[in-house]
């Protein structure tokens, strides 16, 4: 079931929004790695699930250095993953059924096998085909331009045969950009024009806050702090690391809102509404607002909650003052506590803090996004580090181990791995204990979080677009965080004691759900509820 926003113009302000990860959702074909046609085929799971849409990490040709996004052709299908026409297959089924469709788009960079990077290395330096990246001669102590270190590890500079260097802030594979170019703009637009046809309603936008980049020629004054400060895998003192954040040459600069302004206005010129959500890890994160101002972009993405703890506190000051920062700008909030990059929630604080917080999020004003797997609780997976892909792992030489192990394929049936996902051998193993975890047995089971997952989207429709948000943070002390909207009050527990609360009837229950007698009910820890007083 779809929520009545769905028709509106205005319908990602309250929308859930599911991703798929195309190589690891389900594959049609036996190779061993999902595919278009896959997702048509199990588009039908997905809404069932109860979300308003789809958002696909790229599927376009690429030679898969980075999972994808490193482009080669943004305009055409990998044969990995089917041709145009499935594309279109998939997104007008997705269409059928009620979901929109969101792709990425990815204009920080493009792969080295991009025909525009090619034909850069043969022109040689001072040539409009170079000037389209950031190509630069060597320092004369013969050392890269800067001393900027990539993001995925080691220097964000690779040499070509003449001599000049070429800047690429993640894998040497991904050169970047030079977004001062008007053909660049005009490169994307296209782009941006393609995929609309195509019938997509929608784009999010990878590493949104990086095409602008400042003082290409100045090193900066302590490469390794800021690149570990970047890193949410490296502890660091906050006034630190926020002190570095905020020396960031390559990230969030104001070049960048002058280019959203000029693609909202190509946006608005199509014949239906067409929404952009911005990846722009930014800091501090009211920056993040500058991004859906009413002339840019429709999202921003909230990174808050993929790394924070499972503490009400916590939770409360992030979640408030996103609400209260956008409200600035008349924008709606995104929620995510789990995608491809990062661990999943799962493991990084627990399952059942895992449904507590996703249910607890899903009553709350804005849009939701749900990563492929999620909605069954998947843990992360260990890797084996010879079947580890991630270029952070190979640059890094295994210093980071990278962002594999929240990217194995979805255990759909079956008692044997890869249960269901493919006729073939997976791309990476699915561990043996998911046999748990798989849809089928999920969908059984009434308990499991797939069902929780299900049910919750259904109920959601009762809270979208009430006004009445009120917190209650009476027993924060204890860790119980709660808020009412439209009659209905939503509670967490992140303490180590069970509260009661006043209520007359259960809605809902992260697990194991608890009676409601005279009057009242028990919250366990790590739970969350809907209930109505
Ligand atoms: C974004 C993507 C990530 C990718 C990076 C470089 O952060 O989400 O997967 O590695 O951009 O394109
Ligand atoms: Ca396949």
């Amino acid at each position: 079931m779809t929520s009545p926003t769905t028709t509106d113009s205005k319908w990602w302000q309250e929308a859930v929004i599911y991703q798929i990860y195309p190589r690891s959702f389900f594959d049609s074909n036996g190779d061993g790695e999902g595919d278009l046609p896959g997702i048509t085929e199990k588009l039908q799971y997905v809404a069932d699930l109860g979300v308003d849409a789809i958002w696909l990490s790229p599927f376009y040709t690429s030679p898969n250095k980075d999972g994808g996004y490193d482009i080669a052709n943004p305009r055409d299908v990998d044969p990995r993953f089917g041709n145009l026409a499935d594309a279109k297959l998939m997104i007008n089924k997705a269409h059928e059924l009620g979901l929109k469709v969101l792709v990425d788009i990815v204009p920080n960079h493009f792969s080295s096998e991009h025909a525009w990077f090619k034909a850069a290395l043969i022109a040689g330096p001072g040539s409009k085909e170079r000037a389209r990246f950031h190509f630069y001669d060597k320092k004369d102590d013969g050392t890269p331009p800067n001393n900027w270190i990539s993001l995925f590890g080691g220097p964000a500079w690779t040499q070509v045969a003449d001599g000049q260097y070429y800047l690429h802030l993640f894998d040497s594979s991904q050169p970047d950009l030079n977004w001062e170019n008007p053909e660049v703009d005009q490169d994307f637009k296209e782009t941006i024009s393609f995929w609309v046809k195509m019938g997509a309603d929608g784009f999010r936008i990878d590493v949104a806050h990086g095409l602008a980049k400042e003082n290409i020629l100045t090193d900066h004054h302590d490469p390794k702090g800021l690149s570990d400060a970047l890193r949410i895998d490296v502890d660091m003192e906050i006034s630190k690391r926020e002190a570095l954040l905020a020396s960031v040459p390559f990230f969030d600069r104001a070049g960048v809102h002058e280019i959203y302004r000029s693609w909202r206005k190509h946006f608005d010129s199509f014949d239906k509404p067409i929404m952009a959500v911005a990846e722009a890890w930014v800091h501090p994160p009211v920056n993040g607002v500058a991004y859906v101002r009413p002339d840019e972009l429709h999202q921003v993405f909230n990174f808050d909650l993929l790394i924070a703890p499972f503490d009400a506190k916590t939770l409360f000051r992030l979640v408030n003052n996103t609400i209260e920062m956008l409200k600035d700008v008349g924008a709606y909030p995104t929620w995510a506590i789990s995608n491809h990059d990062s661990p999943r929630v799962a493991s990084r604080l627990g399952a059942e803090e895992a449904r507590a917080l996703a249910l607890f999020l899903f009553g709350l004003p804005g849009s939701c996004y749900v990563y492929n797997g999620q909605e069954l609780g998947l843990p992360d997976a260990e890797v084996a580090d010879g079947d580890r892909q991630d270029p952070s792992f190979i640059r890094t030489k295994g210093e980071t181990k990278g962002r594999d192990g929240a990217r194995v394929p979805m255990p759909w049936s079956g008692q044997e791995s890869p249960f269901g996902f493919s006729s073939g051998k997976s791309w990476l193993p699915l561990p043996t204990t998911w046999n748990e975890l798989t849809v089928e047995i999920q969908s059984s089971n009434s308990d499991s979080s797939l069902s929780l997952y299900k049910r919750a989207l259904s109920e959601r429709a009762r809270l979208l677009s009430a006004e009445d948000f009120t917190w209650d943070v009476s027993r924060i002390d204890h860790g119980v965080l709660g808020f009412s909207r439209a009659g209905i009050q939503v509670y967490l527990n992140s303490g180590d004691k069970s509260v009661k609360l006043q209520a007359s009837e259960l809605i809902l229950s992260s697990s194991s759900a608890p009676t409601c007698e005279n009057g009242e009910l028990e919250l366990m820890p790590k739970r969350a509820i809907w209930f109505k007083r």
